[in-house]
C-alpha cells in the first residue's frame, strides 16, 4: 500500500506555470485531429538523408572526440559559423567566445533567467509573449510588466514609461515574426526602442528563433546593430532551419554575460551534446543551408498565404488577424464578447486543434486571442481546417 509522502516541491518550481498547452497539444496526437495548435516546423525540411550521411561523416572521422565529455563553451568550429553567419546576415562582428551552444533556444532563457532573475526583479516582456519564456523566467519569480504589441512592434509610449518606472533587469522580445502574433517590427520601432533601451541602461534579450523564416526580401536590423554590445544578447536556434530534435541553439553576448551562464550551464548540463554539435556543424558544411532555407521560406509563404485568403473569404469580419511576413504563426483577435477558450472547446468537436491566447500573457488576461500554426499543415488541412473553424466563428459570434 503507498502512503502519501508530502513532498515539499519548492515555491520556484510551484509558481511555473502549469503548462496548459501540453494538455491541448495532447488531442493533437489524435490522427483525426487537424492541428493548428503547436508549432512544429514541417517534416519536409527534416533532412533525414543529409543527417545521416553527416552522423556518419562525425562518427568514422571524429572518432572518440564525439563520444567524449566536452568544452561547455561548445564545439568551436560550430561557434565560428554562428559568428560568420553574423557577419553574413547583419554585418555584426562578433567573435567565437561570444557564444555559448546551448541545448535549443528553450535552455538559453532558462539559463538567462537563472543569471539574471532574483525574485521580485522585474522583467519586460511583450503582450502577447512567447509562453516558453514566460514559463523560463516564471521559475525565478521575476515581477512580469507587459508592453503591449502593435502591428510594428511594442507601443513605444508605453514601453518607454515601463522602463523608466520599473528599471527591468532585462527586457525580452522577439523582433522577427514573434511568436505567437507573427509581427515584425518596423525599423522605425526598432530604432526607437533602441533609444530607450540606451538611455535608460536596459539590457535587451532579442530572441531570433524565427529571423531566418522570412517571406519577404526586406531585411530588418538585428538590435546587435543598434544598440552598444553591452545592451545586448542574442539568442539563436536551429531549430527552425535544420531540426528542432537535435536540440540545439546558442546565446551570444558580451564576455562577463556569457562567462556567467557557462557557470549556470555547467552546473546544469556540463555542456551540450557533442554529437549533436558535430553532427549539425558537419551538416552545416555540406549541404547549402541557404537553399535549405529558400525552400522552407517557400512552402511557408505558400501556406501562410493560403491560410489568410481562406481566412478574408471565411471568417466572420468582426475577427481580426495579423498578416505575418515570416515565422510560423498568425493570431487572431476576437471580437468583445467571444471566448477564445470557447471557440478551442467548439472547434474540437469539428476536430481542428486551436491554441487560446491565455498562455501568453502573464496576467491571465488573452481569452479574446488565438494563436493558429500554419508551419506543420499540407494544403488539404488548411482548407478543411480553416473551413471548419469559420464555421465555429460564424456559430460563436452569432450566438454573441
Ligand atoms: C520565440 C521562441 N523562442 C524560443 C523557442 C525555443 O526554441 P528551441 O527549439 O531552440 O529551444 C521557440 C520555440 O518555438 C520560440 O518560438
Amino acid at each position: 500500500m503507498s502512503s502519501c509522502l508530502p513532498y515539499r516541491f519548492s515555491r520556484r518550481i510551484l509558481s511555473t506555470p502549469r503548462s496548459m498547452i501540453r494538455e491541448i497539444l495532447k488531442v493533437t496526437e489524435r490522427p483525426d485531429i487537424i492541428s493548428f495548435a503547436g508549432g512544429l516546423p514541417s517534416p519536409a525540411f527534416l533532412d533525414t538523408a543529409g543527417v545521416a550521411r553527416a552522423a556518419e561523416h562525425v562518427l568514422s572521422e571524429d572518432g572518440c572526440a564525439a563520444l567524449q565529455y566536452a568544452t561547455s563553451e561548445g564545439y568551436l568550429p560550430l561557434r565560428e559559423w554562428i559568428a560568420e553567419r553574423y557577419r553574413i546576415r547583419f554585418g555584426l562582428s562578433v567573435n567565437p567566445e561570444d557564444i555559448l551552444v546551448t541545448h535549443g533556444s528553450q535552455q538559453t532563457l532558462d539559463i538567462l533567467g537563472r543569471i539574471f532573475i532574483n525574485e521580485g526583479d522585474p522583467v519586460v516582456i511583450e503582450a502577447p509573449g512567447y509562453l516558453g519564456a514566460i514559463q523560463a523566467f516564471s521559475q525565478y519569480m521575476p515581477e512580469f510588466h507587459a508592453v503591449r504589441l502593435d502591428d510594428e512592434g511594442p507601443d513605444i509610449a508605453e514601453f518607454s514609461e515601463t522602463l523608466k518606472r520599473t528599471r527591468p533587469v532585462f527586457s525580452y522580445c522577439i523582433p522577427n515574426s514573434q511568436n505567437p502574433s507573427g509581427v515584425t517590427y518596423s525599423t522605425g520601432c526598432r530604432q526607437e526602442l533602441a533609444g530607450i533601451l540606451e538611455d535608460t541602461g536596459t539590457l535587451l534579450i532579442e530572441d531570433d528563433a524565427y529571423g531566418e523564416i522570412r517571406f519577404t526580401s526586406e531585411k530588418q536590423p538585428s538590435f546587435g546593430t543598434l544598440l552598444p554590445w553591452e545592451n545586448v544578447a542574442l539568442l539563436g536556434s536551429f531549430s527552425k532551419i535544420v531540426a528542432p530534435g537535435m536540440r540545439l541553439g546558442w546565446l551570444c553576448a558580451r564576455k562577463e554575460i556569457i562567462d556567467q551562464a557557462i557557470t549556470a550551464k555547467q552546473a546544469s548540463d556540463l555542456h551540450s551534446n557533442i554529437l549533436s554539435q558535430r553532427i549539425l556543424y558537419r551538416y552545416l558544411v555540406e549541404n547549402d543551408i541557404d537553399s535549405h532555407i529558400s525552400r522552407i521560406n517557400s512552402a511557408y509563404r505558400t501556406q501562410c498565404n493560403l491560410m489568410l485568403r481562406l481566412m478574408d473569404d471565411l471568417f466572420p469580419e468582426e475577427v481580426s488577424y495579423t498578416r505575418p511576413d515570416g515565422g510560423m504563426f498568425i493570431w487572431l483577435t476576437l471580437p468583445e464578447g467571444c471566448s477564445a477558450m470557447e471557440v478551442w472547446k467548439r472547434a474540437l468537436e469539428k476536430n481542428v486543434a486551436i491554441l487560446p491566447g491565455t498562455p501568453f500573457y502573464t496576467d491571465g488576461g488573452g481569452d479574446h486571442g488565438i494563436r493558429l500554426n500554419f508551419s506543420n499543415s499540407d494544403a488539404e488541412k488548411i482548407e478543411t481546417g480553416i473551413t471548419r473553424l469559420a464555421g465555429v466563428l460564424h456559430e460563436d459570434i452569432g450566438a454573441g
